[in-house]
């Protein structure tokens, strides 16, 4: 499996008839994270670690990562004349680009910003959508998930790892020593059960009463309802969970809490939680708000928040279930 990221763009689009520029636009966004890689692997040699001292307009402090990784994502995607549209996290508003182009593409320009001073897994992740006709408004961005076109992350790990889906199924690309992104598994299934859970604990308290039944029913293990011990991870980057996700199993979950009834959730919609259930969707697991499924929900804004409760099918099913009367 020697396919570089060109090759097997290109195999896809002609087997699948994919729409002409899509696969540019993957390019693009991969030179992108070539460059973000880049800064990444440097660190503190480049002086790209710490804080920006600025705040984007969800009220979060920037590191100056985010705003770089954010630069670089606007430059890569500009050059290209098949998009029409950015959408960032880092963002205020959508950026018009190319009138003629087909393409819209949101994007988290670097996810799991509170470990980049600590050496531990970020990641970019992206959502591409097509650009409705007309003059670009905020509106031709606020299509459901079962739009995308594509989506996929890049993991900055321990390898860097390109994970795409253009619809047909899921394929990795690690970066081999030529700095090319190569095939290296395609279609990955995610196991329908799972015995590890991954969930910020510290905010229990703040959790509506269905999913701190559910945990606690986890926490139980063997002695409790599910018969079973869990294990637990949180690395806070969402990159880094979904990728474990993909490769072992287990369920993910950023649930609805009641600190800020303006916010259902932590993680956004449009640049984390649609392209991630698109991909979870694509091998096999299952994705939801707690209600219904996150690639059914109508977006109402850019940088709306959601709950997300994502990965083996039985488990997301079972937790989604606890919520019904809710
Ligand atoms: P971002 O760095 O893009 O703001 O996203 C961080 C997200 C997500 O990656 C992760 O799952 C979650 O925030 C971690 O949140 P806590 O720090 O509250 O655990
Ligand atoms: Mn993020
Ligand atoms: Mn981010």
């Amino acid at each position: 499996m020697s396919l570089l990221l060109a090759d097997y763009l290109q195999q896809h689009s002609q087997q699948y008839q994919l729409p002409a520029g899509l696969t540019d636009v993957i390019l693009s966004i991969s030179q992108a994270c070539l460059n973000i890689n880049h800064e990444v692997r440097l660190g503190a040699l480049d002086n790209i670690l710490g804080s920006a001292h600025t705040g984007n307009i969800q009220g979060e402090e920037q590191k100056k990562l985010d705003v770089l990784a954010n630069q670089l994502m606007i430059d890569a995607l500009s050059a290209n004349p098949a998009v029409a549209g950015l959408a960032s996290e880092e963002e205020d508003t959508f950026v018009s680009v190319h009138e003629e182009g087909n393409y819209l593409v949101l994007f988290d320009p670097l996810d799991g910003s509170s470990n980049i001073d600590v050496n531990i897994s970020i990641g970019t992740i992206f959502s591409v959508l097509p650009k409705p006709k007309g003059t670009l408004t905020t509106e031709h961005f606020l299509q459901n998930g079962h739009q995308q076109l594509a989506s996929g992350y890049v993991l900055y790990g321990p390898q860097t790892i390109l994970v795409l889906t253009l619809k047909h199924g899921i394929a990795l690309f690690t970066l081999n020593q030529d700095n090319q992104f190569q095939l290296t598994q395609q279609n990955p299934a995610i196991a329908e059960t799972t015995q590890e859970f991954a969930i910020n604990m510290s905010n229990q308290r703040h959790w509506e009463a269905p999913m701190q039944q559910y945990i606690a029913e986890l926490l139980a293990g063997k002695t409790g309802v599910r018969g079973k011990d869990y294990n637990m991870r949180w690395v806070a980057s969402m990159v880094a969970e979904v990728h474990r996700i993909l490769m072992r199993g287990g369920i993910f979950s950023y649930p609805k809490d009641n600190r800020d009834p303006a916010k259902p959730g932590k993680l956004r919609l449009m640049y984390e939680a649609n392209p991630m259930s698109l991909l979870i969707e694509q091998a096999g697991g299952a994705a939801t708000n707690a209600h219904e499924d996150i690639l059914s929900i109508q977006p109402e804004g850019l940088h709306q928040r959601v709950a997300v409760i994502l990965g083996s099918k039985e488990e997301v099913f079972y937790a989604t279930a606890k919520h019904a009367n809710n």
